[in-house]
């Protein structure tokens, strides 16, 4: 970020003020309005936040108008094609790419922390067995505060590193178990040799009384997924969990605030709606009925896997997922596989369509993850924590960034009244 010569100038009446204009590395200027308030007494007013940034960040950049997605630099089609999940951790979280040596030593270390507090599997029965497992996610990655005392520290850089290897190392333990919980059969304990996504389909899938194998491509692709969603800037989860960490709440709270957050239809919890939808869609003959309802404004039906606040272009995730989905399916001899096919007759006449070109509106990453996940053997219900799994190391590296910040304070927004003016309270027997 560099100050530019540039100033923003704000009339209103008869007086003006000036403001500086901050220059990004990439992507468009910013007016810096910090002293706004001092100066000029006036708020902006901006609720979804479409045209304000929260922060700065040195983490991902996405230029929406060409499909643009970057990790530290790199493009994400690179990452997913040539690096894998932990490697992508590694740069998210400390800036650069390891060298072999430092990546061994972080495998390493992740892997040696994947295991969870025994007393957390008898914390997971306190759950209904038909709990969604994000609900199972949400309450039981906040109570990792109870468990983890010895990192909720947010002053002390040891704690804070602790707090983000378990962090990586344990949801995908805990996600699994979410599972396992639901669907009555025993938890399977992690394994120190498998790499990430493996030891993840393992926990997932395996039971007792049957060696499981796990089938390489499937981790590949397991893995791509983790790494096609492990962050997206400053989204609706991300900007939760820097609020929420702002006040200085241990790392464990944040990261479920984000869960929770994630967990919304608008969000994270589209590729389960997505599937969903799908499914309920059926036959392809059925696609121009549903297009007409997502285009009918007395609808509330909305194409799920469609649309994104940034991405007014090709979401550069689809395009790699959905390469994903054909080889997964082709992998695992599943021919005509009539949501595919659903999927796919229905981005060809969405983008046929002018409401949804004029609109600017594009498959987004939850379009095909969820025909990819299905075909693994996922419920639907596991899709949103498979999301919020890989979206941890965007959490834990946008968290760590802002607490490493000098002078970071409290996120308040303020607001724009439109209540009542004050009045007198009125007793009861004469309202
Ligand atoms: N189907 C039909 N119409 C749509 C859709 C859709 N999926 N998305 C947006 N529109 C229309 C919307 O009705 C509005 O029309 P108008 O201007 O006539 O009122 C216009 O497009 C702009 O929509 P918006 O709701 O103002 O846009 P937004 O930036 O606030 O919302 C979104 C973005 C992703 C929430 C929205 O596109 C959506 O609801 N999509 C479906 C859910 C989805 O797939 N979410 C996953 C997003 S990517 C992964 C992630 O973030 O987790």
């Amino acid at each position: 970020m560099s100050d530019s010569n540039k100033k923003a100038t704000l009339t209103v009446g008869d007086q003006s003020w000036d403001f500086p204009v901050l220059s990004p590395t990439a992507g468009p200027d910013v007016i810096d309005i910090r002293k706004l308030y001092g100066s000029t007494g006036m708020f902006t007013y901006d609720p979804s936040f479409t045209s304000t940034a929260s922060c700065d960040s040195e983490i991902t950049y996405i230029d929406g108008e060409e499909g643009v997605l970057l990790h530290r630099g790199y493009p994400i089609d690179q990452l997913a094609g040539k690096s894998h999940f932990l490697e992508v951790c590694y740069l998210l979280l400390y800036g650069e790419l390891p060298d072999a040596a430092k990546l061994e030593k972080f495998e390493t270390l992740v892997t040696r922390h994947t295991m969870v507090h025994e007393q957390m599997h008898r914390f997971f029965t306190g759950y209904r067995r038909d709990a969604h497992p994000m609900a199972i996610m949400v309450g039981t990655v906040g109570a990792m505060s109870a468990f983890y005392h010895d990192s909720t520290d947010v002053n002390d850089p040891h704690q804070r590193e602790v707090a983000s290897i378990r962090l990586i190392a344990k949801m995908p333990t805990i996600a699994a178990m979410a599972y396992k919980y639901t669907i009555g059969q025993p938890f399977v304990y992690p394994r120190n040799d498998l790499d990430y996504a493996s030891n993840f389909l393992r926990m997932c899938f395996a039971v007792p009384a049957e060696e499981y194998q796990v089938n390489p491509i499937l981790a590949r692709a397991m893995d791509r997924i983790f790494t096609l969603h492990a962050d997206h800037e400053q989204n609706a989860s991300t900007s939760t969990v820097r609020l929420a960490s702002s006040s200085g709440a241990n790392p464990f709270a944040c990261i479920a605030a984000g869960i929770a957050c994630l967990w919304g239809p608008a969000h994270g919890g589209a590729n389960q709606a997505c599937l969903e939808m799908l499914r309920e869609i059926g036959t392809v003959d059925k696609i121009p009925e549903y297009i007409a309802r997502a285009k009918d404004k007395n609808d509330p039906f909305r194409l799920m896997g469609f649309g994104h606040r940034v991405y007014k272009n090709f979401d550069p995730r689809a395009t790699v997922m959905k390469e994903s989905a054909d080889e997964v399916l082709d992998l695992l001899g599943i021919e005509d596989n009539p949501t595919l096919q659903v999927a796919k007759e229905l981005e060809k006449q969405a983008l046929a369509d002018p409401y949804f070109t004029e609109k600017k509106l594009f498959p987004n990453v939850d379009f095909y993850s969820g025909i990819i996940l299905e075909a693994m053997g996922f419920p639907t219900s596991m899709f949103t924590p498979i999301f919020a799994l890989s979206r941890t190391i965007g959490w834990v590296s946008q968290w760590k960034e802002m607490i490493e910040e000098p002078g970071m304070r409290i996120g308040r927004p303020r607001q724009l009244y439109i209540g009542a003016t004050a009045r007198d309270y009125i007793d009861v027997e004469n309202r």
